[in-house]
């Protein structure tokens, strides 16, 4: 973990942010999930601002903030001589809280006491919306509800603060996530010498997912290695690799400090991009130069995912699959067919960060509200950069040829689509291309290096 001064600082800011509100503030930390029964449990992942905030990575802690009295208490039970012998000795509560600066331990029992005597005084208990059933039924219980009461009761003021705060990283985080960047770099380039005809999805995926594991602590979010591009999250990797396809490797790590990153590359299997393959790649490539061109503090990323669009109409009207005015193509959501994703989101501790919190709180704003229309309705994050924040850029052109059919059928936005064009394409797969930036204060950079992206990087490093 970082320093206990870092989550003392945190805390502190999130006080700050919290300045007019009264009551307490209840964080609870993961616990086990099982998997399929109780003692075989899925890979232990900490909630991201319990960790963001107290910096603990062991399951069973809740921190409670009081935010009249300005006290802070880990939650948490030691373990007993049952537990040891099969966890192995552990630090107590106590010693774990004043690692993150915090001088109050409790046993878990007293949790409940501490939540219903602050409700008995009528003080609000702010938490943020649950993800996980465990937690929603902790806090149900804890507050007296049923499960069902507890939606719409999270404290708007809370998610907020906590959006503020954890959108823009900090310098610690920042090297944190290069970390996590030069991991994700070993793993597309391992997936780039193994892309050969012959060898099969699932080696790539089982090699780059043992590096991931080796130098960090896993993969950030289940990895997409798919010949079959187009399926947007694909996660069967049963296929062979057949020369001249498109292997679209979509895969990220998490390192051991919990942080992010999330590239995607599209290679041509045996080393050379066809020619059909080169012109709707370098398209997807373009509108990812332009997105890192654009990206800015002050700009609206709704604003750059548009921009990115019209590049992407542009390339496409020259191919003659599209047609017509560009901004009206746009406008009407006419490149949706290619492109039903946004361009990007947050990233941080959580590979789509604070995601759990609500995506009106993290990536909307009141300035700037989630579209219904097609395309921009899935884009994750439409409000305004600003210095420090890190985020993806990952335009695509996919080929889906029931979706293909469907707006044919349909006769849908046939003035800016080709349909018999798209005919060639039917077996073509997908192409996306991801990276990862930071917001400076004049623009963005890269974080960590950037894995091959050009035509002849991408070939040149395969062959
Ligand atoms: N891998 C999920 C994403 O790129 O957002
Ligand atoms: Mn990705
Ligand atoms: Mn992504």
């Amino acid at each position: 973990m970082f320093s206990k001064e870092s989550y003392i600082a945190r805390r502190e800011g999130l006080r700050r942010l919290m300045a007019t509100e009264k009551g307490i503030v209840v964080l609870p930390g993961n616990v086990e999930s099982p998997m399929n029964y109780p003692s075989n449990c899925y890979h232990f992942r900490q909630d991201s601002t319990f960790l963001y905030l107290f910096g603990l990575n062991l399951p069973g802690l809740c921190g409670v903030i009081d935010l009249d009295q300005g006290t802070e208490t880990i939650f948490g039970d030691d373990l007993s001589m049952d537990d040891i012998i099969w966890t192995g000795p552990q630090p107590s509560v106590a010693e774990l809280a004043a690692r993150a600066g915090v001088n109050r331990a409790q046993p878990l029992k007293e949790l409940a006491a501490t939540v219903a005597d602050a409700a008995r005084k009528g003080r609000r208990v702010h938490f943020l919306p649950p993800y996980r059933a465990k937690t929603a039924i902790q806090l149900a219980e804890l507050l007296n509800v049923r499960l069902d009461g507890l939606k719409g009761g999270e404290s708007v003021e809370l998610a907020l603060a906590v959006v503020e705060l954890r959108s823009v990283k900090s310098a610690e985080e920042l090297e944190q996530l290069e970390d996590a960047a030069r991991i994700g770099y070993a793993m597309h380039a391992a997936a780039m010498r193994m892309c050969r005809p012959g060898g099969t999805e699932a080696e790539i995926a089982g090699e780059i997912e043992g590096i991931a594991m080796k130098m960090g602590a896993g993969t950030s979010f289940a990895s997409i290695v798919s010949q079959n591009g187009e399926t947007l999250h694909n996660h069967s990797h049963y296929q062979q690799l057949a020369e001249g396809r498109l292997l679209l490797v979509d895969a990220g790590a998490e390192n051991a400090m919990n942080y992010c990153s999330d590239y995607t590359r599209t290679l041509p299997v045996g080393g050379r991009f066809s020619a059909m393959q080169r012109e709707i790649y370098q398209i997807v490539l373009d509108a990812n130069n332009l997105g890192q061109k654009l990206a800015a503090p002050g700009r609206l990323y709704r604003d750059v995912h548009l921009a990115a669009m019209h590049a992407i109409v542009d390339g496409l009207k020259a191919l003659g699959l599209m047609r017509g005015d560009t901004q009206e193509a746009v406008a009407a959501g006419a490149h949706a067919l290619f492109m039903p994703h946004g361009l990007g989101h947050m990233m941080g501790l959580d590979v789509h960060d604070m995601e759990n919190i609500g995506e009106k709180y993290v990536g909307y704003d009141r300035e700037t509200q989630r579209s219904t229309q097609q395309g921009l309705a899935s884009l994750r994050m439409g409000r305004r950069l600003g210095e420090g924040m890190t985020m993806t850029v990952e335009p695509g052109i996919y080929f889906i040829p029931a979706y293909i059919a469907k707006w044919r059928a349909e006769g849908r936005c046939a003035e800016f689509i080709d349909f018999a064009a798209l005919e060639r394409y039917a077996d073509f797969g997908g192409i996306r291309i991801e990276d990862n930036i930071a917001i400076t204060s004049d623009g963005c950079r890269l974080i960590g290096k950037r894995l091959p992206a050009t035509i002849a990087e991408i070939e040149e490093f395969m062959a």
